[in-house]
């Protein structure tokens, strides 16, 4: 069946194409290719991905409550609990093709803090495999070296990312003294962040705030005062962040934010400071000993694990807009919009979902594969044209 669907699938990409090069003169076999195929789905998602947004998710008590609806055109899905550690196969994060480890140092100074921080490639790295946390590992060293604590970053490849849902599973370290950061950014002032205090974590009155925040840290810092602006909210999750992993999820549109864990709505932040510029998304672990925000350093190596990341988004480059306008010529059609699932504070299952993992959805999607996997993609595809090919030409 899916094989029908996906040599139907050519022959009507090839109509397509024929159709529009020679500008409708084969108007023949492309309505019958139409015709044909209307009643099926056609590659998955060629027309993009539907998101939840807003106030309330499906599982709202709210009585007044208003679903709302995004639809996004590109994805990022990395599922990093596939990962192997450096030099033990092929699937390192060093190989992944979406995301780049950060190396870079910032003296005490720079940093604002105590210390300055060295952010260095080897702390971020595939949990070992010993552990039953599988996923990727942004560590804070224990040990400062000349002056710097040794801490981790990795940022997605892409900087092309306007709107978009954005969503994290990430499992909080128990050392105290470090800031675990999960955030969208193009620049100091164009920023959304959510960080979480480990030393702020207090199991003795359940307390486990976690900051969202417009803009830099450094607007939070000069003059804490900021925290009473609108620009950033203290929220309180509803459980221990370092016994689990949980969903975190920013969703960043014209002129507003919405924060949430698990499905449920932390908080939102309208106004002058949303963003208005592409940017890309940034996982950081780090600690500079400034004791009105990261404190620190740890005591010891103290680890963030992040299972997941899924970015559901609109491209600010036009190519991949065009890219989107071509492929998505049929948006009615069954199987052109994919809903995406959402992780809900009662139903975590939506996390084990993965477009990448459907073998039929549309191609040229930007989804991490190795090296290998890609030219195993291109052969399977070239291979379906020949074929799509040969049956237009018995058609
Ligand atoms: C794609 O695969 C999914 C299951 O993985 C199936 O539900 C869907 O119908 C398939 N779509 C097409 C066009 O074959
Ligand atoms: C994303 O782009 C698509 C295609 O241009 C558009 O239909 C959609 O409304 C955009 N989404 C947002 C949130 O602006
Ligand atoms: C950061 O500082 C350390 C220690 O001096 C040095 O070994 C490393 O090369 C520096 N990293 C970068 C990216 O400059
Ligand atoms: C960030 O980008 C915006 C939009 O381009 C610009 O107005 C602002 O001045 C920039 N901020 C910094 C700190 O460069
Ligand atoms: C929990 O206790 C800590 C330490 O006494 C305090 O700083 C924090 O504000 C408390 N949290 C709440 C929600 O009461
Ligand atoms: C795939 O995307 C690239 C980059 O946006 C574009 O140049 C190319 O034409 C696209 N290919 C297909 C088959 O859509
Ligand atoms: C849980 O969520 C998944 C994925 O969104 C959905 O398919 C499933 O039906 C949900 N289960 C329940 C009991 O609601």
């Amino acid at each position: 069946m899916a094989f029908l669907a996906g040599v139907l699938t050519l022959l009507l990409t090839t109509a397509t194409i024929l159709t529009t090069r020679h500008h409708h003169t084969i108007p023949l076999s492309s309505t019958l290719s139409l015709l044909i195929l209307t009643p099926l789905a056609l590659a998955d998602c060629e027309c993009g991905y539907l998101s939840t947004i807003g106030e309330l998710l499906p599982n709202s008590h709210a009585p007044s409550h208003q679903q709302h609806h995004a639809l996004f055109t590109d994805l990022i899905e990395s599922d990093f609990t596939k990962l192997v550690p450096e030099g033990e196969g092929e699937a390192t994060i060093s190989a992944n093709t979406d995301w780049v480890r950060q190396a870079f140092n910032l003296s005490d100074q720079r940093a604002r803090g105590k210390y300055g921080e060295m952010f260095a490639v080897e702390n971020v790295d595939a949990a070992g495999k010993e552990e039953e946390d599988r996923g990727l590992k942004l560590v804070v060293r224990g040990s400062v070296i000349e002056d710097m604590v040794p801490v981790a970053e990795i940022d997605t490849r892409r900087l092309d990312m306007y709107w978009g849902t954005f969503r994290a599973s990430m499992k909080m370290t128990k050392e105290r003294g470090t800031c675990s950061a999960f955030f969208w950014y193009f620049n100091d002032t164009q920023e959304i962040d959510m960080e979480f205090l480990s030393k702020d974590f207090d199991k003795s009155n359940n307390s486990y705030p976690v900051n969202l925040v417009l803009q830099s840290r450094e607007a939070v810092l000069n003059g804490y005062d900021s925290a009473a602006t609108s620009n950033f909210v203290k929220a309180y999750l509803p459980f221990d962040p370092t016994e689990g992993f949980h969903e975190y999820r920013i969703d960043y549109l014209p002129g507003r934010v919405y924060f949430y864990v698990d499905g449920g709505l932390l908080g939102k932040i309208e106004g002058e400071a949303v963003p208005s510029s592409a940017g890309h998304l940034i996982l950081q672990h780090w600690s500079n000993g400034n004791g009105l925000w990261s404190g620190g350093p740890p005591g010891r190596d103290a680890g963030l694990v992040v299972r997941y990341v899924k970015a559901y988004f609109n491209s600010s480059r036009e190519e991949r807009q065009r890219d989107w306008e071509n492929r998505c010529r049929y948006p009615g059609v069954e199987g052109a919009v994919c809903m995406v699932p959402d992780v809900l504070p009662t139903n975590g299952t939506a996390g084990e979902w993965f477009f990448m993992e459907r073998g039929n959805m549309t191609n040229n999607q930007t989804v991490w594969r190795s090296e290998g996997g890609r030219g195993e993609g291109r052969k399977r595809l070239s291979g379906w044209v020949v074929l799509g090919v040969v049956v237009w030409f018995m058609l």
